[in-house]
Formats: structure tokens, C-alpha cells, sequence
């Protein structure tokens, strides 16, 4: 095979949505359309019923070795007590570690099928696409000191430090740059300059890139600012590139303009290999392991499909084939299909599997 492909289906419905991963990448292979291998691992707590980890490090280095994983979703009641280094989670933190993929990717797109389901009125949000580039493996949540200490007068103090360097703006700016290159040539870079040295440093180094992307038009906005914007008049925005802080607000905010948790992908992508020119690069739902659902054959695969887009367009330069896809799930919500999450009126809901092979026949 041309490309390795690692799936990592994961926890409840995680299971239940690659199943249809796996039916497109079969038709994809069996239409020459692609050349994957799979293989597929345990992760979260699957992994840990046994393996006694979240993740093994065989699946670890399988995962760093592969072209692209695709993960479904972790955890679940079931390991609530599990020890702390060994929950669920500890799986996705660790690949992301080691895979070091420092950019994450949140595309806002809203369907005109499911417009009404917006928190905002239709006109404001159809036909939005919306990409948020966030920075994933710097600043405030991982910044020292990160401390809780008991202070004299009985009081505690807690700390977490805001850092960032040069060279880790430098390249999530490179990726948003890159990324408006194929897309409309604008990129918002959002930061609190204002108040923050970390801001100041951004957006200095933010124009200093800019200047090797003089056919991209740069805007600064505040990061308060940005998130009034995006509920005011997202279609403004193209391209959003900012930290790890205010990129975790600004993308959950963008989420919910498109309608539900069902229907969004993300990429996490890593620096270019020196020698190949390849990015190490993640490929997940933004939702979780829905225990509530899990089990019921019920779960919306679009998100985990969309993903399996996002890989074919960001990993493997297969732009018509994740159009094609990404037309089908339009084509689909507006034959009227919805499963249960994204439900309008009273329509007829159908399945994960109907849905999938819905898509698939599109
Ligand atoms: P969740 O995203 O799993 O579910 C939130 C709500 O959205 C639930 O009502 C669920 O049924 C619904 N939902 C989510 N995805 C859906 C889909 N594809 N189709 C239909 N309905 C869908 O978040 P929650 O409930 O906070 O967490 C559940 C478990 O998942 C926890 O153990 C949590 O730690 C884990 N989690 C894992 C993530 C990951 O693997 N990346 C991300 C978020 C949570
Ligand atoms: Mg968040």
C-alpha cells in the first residue's frame, strides 16, 4: 500500500462510528480512489481493560509510524476509578505528546440543511466555513511554574504561566498561512496584546511570517473581540489562527454556530519531516465516547467522517476525493437523513449505519 492508516476506534460509540470509516476506506481502496493499509490499536479504556494502560507502547509507536491516525473517542463511566496515569484521556495525551502535533485544526462549517439549527439566525450563519487554527502543545496549560502552594495567612496562591517562544508561533503561523493559501487568502491572528507580553510576542512574530505571505491578507483582533465577532458576524472570518488558551474557547464557540456535536472533525498536525516533507498528523471527532448513546447503533458517524476528510485533504493532498465526501454528507442532510442528535421537527431519524452507508452511496 501507498499510505498506513492507524485507526484507533477507541471507547462506546468510538467502536460504532469507525465501523463506517472502515466501510469508506474499503470502497475508496476497492475504486482505486486510494492505496491504505489499516491497522487498527486499542486506546482509552479499552486498552486499559487489557493492557492495564491507556495506551500500549506498541499502538504509540505504530501511531508515530503511520501516515495518519484516525482516532474515534475515549473513556466512559465504566473507568471513572481507574488510576489516575492510566484514565482514558491518558491515551489522547500522550499521542499528542509524542506525536507532537502542535497544530490543531477546528473547521466551523454550517450545512444550509441544518441552518436552523444554529444558536444564530440562519442568514448569519449559511454557507459558513470557518477554519480555527489553534496552537495545541504551548502556553498556559503547560507553562511553569504550575503551582498550588499554601501561602502564611492560611490562604493558597495558584499559578499557571503563559509562555511562548518564537519559534512556536513562528510555525503555527506558517500553517495558517499555508492553509489560507488554499482557501480564500485571510487570516485573523487573535491575541490579547493589550494586556498579555505573550500577546505582544504573537503578533509580532504573527506579521513577521505574514511578510512571506504577502498575498495573504492579515488582520489582528483581540481575542475578546474575536469571540463578540463570531457570534455577531462569523462570515467575516476565514482563516483564525491563535493560542492554546483562547483557540480552546474561540473554536467551541464556532462549534455551536454550526449546529450540533455530532457534525465536527478537527486535525491535530505535527512539524514536516525534514527529509520527506511529511506531518505526523492526528485525525478525531471533536465529541466524546457519549456513554449515554453507546451500544444503541444510534451515534451520528458524520464528525468521524468528516475527519476521515480532513486526513484525505491535509495528509495525502487528495482535495477532489474529500470534496466529494464532504459533498455527500451535504448532499445527505439535504435529502432530509438525520440521526437523532441533529433531529429537526419530527422527522424519521436513522442509524449510525444508515447513515454511513448513505453517505457511502452518495
Ligand atoms: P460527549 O461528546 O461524549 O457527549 C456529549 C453529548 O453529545 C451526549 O449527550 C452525547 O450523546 C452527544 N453526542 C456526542 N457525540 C455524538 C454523536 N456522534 N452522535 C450523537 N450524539 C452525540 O461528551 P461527554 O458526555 O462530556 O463525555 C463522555 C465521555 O467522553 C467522557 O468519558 C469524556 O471524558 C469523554 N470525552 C472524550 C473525548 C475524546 O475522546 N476526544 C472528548 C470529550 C469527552
Ligand atoms: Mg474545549
Amino acid at each position: 500500500a501507498t499510505h498506513s492508516l492507524f485507526l484507533l476506534p477507541g471507547d462506546g460509540i468510538g467502536t460504532e462510528i469507525m465501523v463506517e470509516v472502515e466501510k469508506l476506506i474499503a470502497w475508496t481502496n476497492s475504486e482505486q480512489l486510494t492505496d491504505f493499509s489499516t491497522d487498527t490499536g486499542l486506546a482509552g479504556g479499552s486498552a486499559y481493560d487489557r493492557h492495564q494502560v491507556a495506551i500500549t507502547d506498541e499502538d504509540v509507536a505504530k501511531a508515530k509510524a503511520s501516515d495518519a491516525v484516525i482516532f474515534g473517542a475515549v473513556g466512559g463511566p465504566k473507568w471513572d476509578n481507574v488510576p489516575y496515569e492510566h484514565r482514558p484521556e491518558a491515551a489522547l495525551l500522550r499521542l499528542r505528546k509524542e506525536m507532537a502535533v502542535f497544530a490543531n485544526l477546528r473547521p466551523a462549517i454550517c450545512y444550509p440543511a441544518l441552518a436552523d439549527a444554529s444558536s444564530l439566525k440562519r442568514e448569519l450563519v449559511e454557507g459558513l466555513d470557518i477554519l480555527i487554527v489553534r496552537e495545541l502543545t504551548g502556553g498556559v496549560y503547560f507553562g511553569e511554574p504550575k503551582t498550588i502552594t499554601d501561602l502564611e495567612n492560611g490562604q493558597k496562591r495558584a499559578i499557571d504561566t503563559q509562555v511562548y517562544e518564537t519559534y512556536e508561533i513562528d510555525r503555527i503561523a506558517r500553517v495558517a498561512f499555508d492553509l489560507a493559501r488554499t482557501r480564500n487568502n485571510k487570516v485573523h491572528s487573535a491575541d490579547k496584546k493589550n494586556v498579555m507580553k505573550s500577546g505582544v510576542l504573537w503578533d509580532e512574530v504573527v506579521k513577521g511570517v505574514g511578510k512571506d505571505f504577502s498575498d495573504v491578507e492579515l488582520h489582528h483582533i483581540l481575542a475578546d473581540n474575536a469571540a463578540m465577532q463570531l457570534v455577531r458576524n462569523p462570515k467575516q472570518f476565514d482563516v483564525m489562527v491563535t493560542d492554546n488558551l483562547f483557540g480552546d474557547i474561540l473554536s467551541d464557540v464556532a462549534a455551536m454556530l454550526t449546529g450540533s456535536l455530532g457534525m465536527l472533525p478537527s486535525a491535530s498536525l505535527g512539524a514536516p519531516d525534514p527529509v520527506t516533507g511529511k506531518r505526523k498528523a492526528f485525525y478525531e471527532p471533536v465529541h466524546g465516547s457519549a456513554p449515554d448513546i453507546a451500544g444503541k447503533g444510534i451515534a451520528n458517524p458524520i464528525a468521524m467522517i468528516a475527519s476521515v476528510a480532513m486526513a484525505l485533504r491535509y495528509s495525502f493532498g487528495m482535495i477532489e476525493l474529500a470534496t466529494r465526501i464532504e459533498n455527500a454528507i451535504s448532499a445527505v442532510l439535504s435529502d432530509g437523513l438525520r440521526t437523532g442528535d441533529i433531529a429537526q421537527d419530527n422527522r424519521k431519524t436513522v442509524g449510525t449505519e444508515e447513515m454511513g452507508a448513505a453517505i457511502l452511496s452518495k
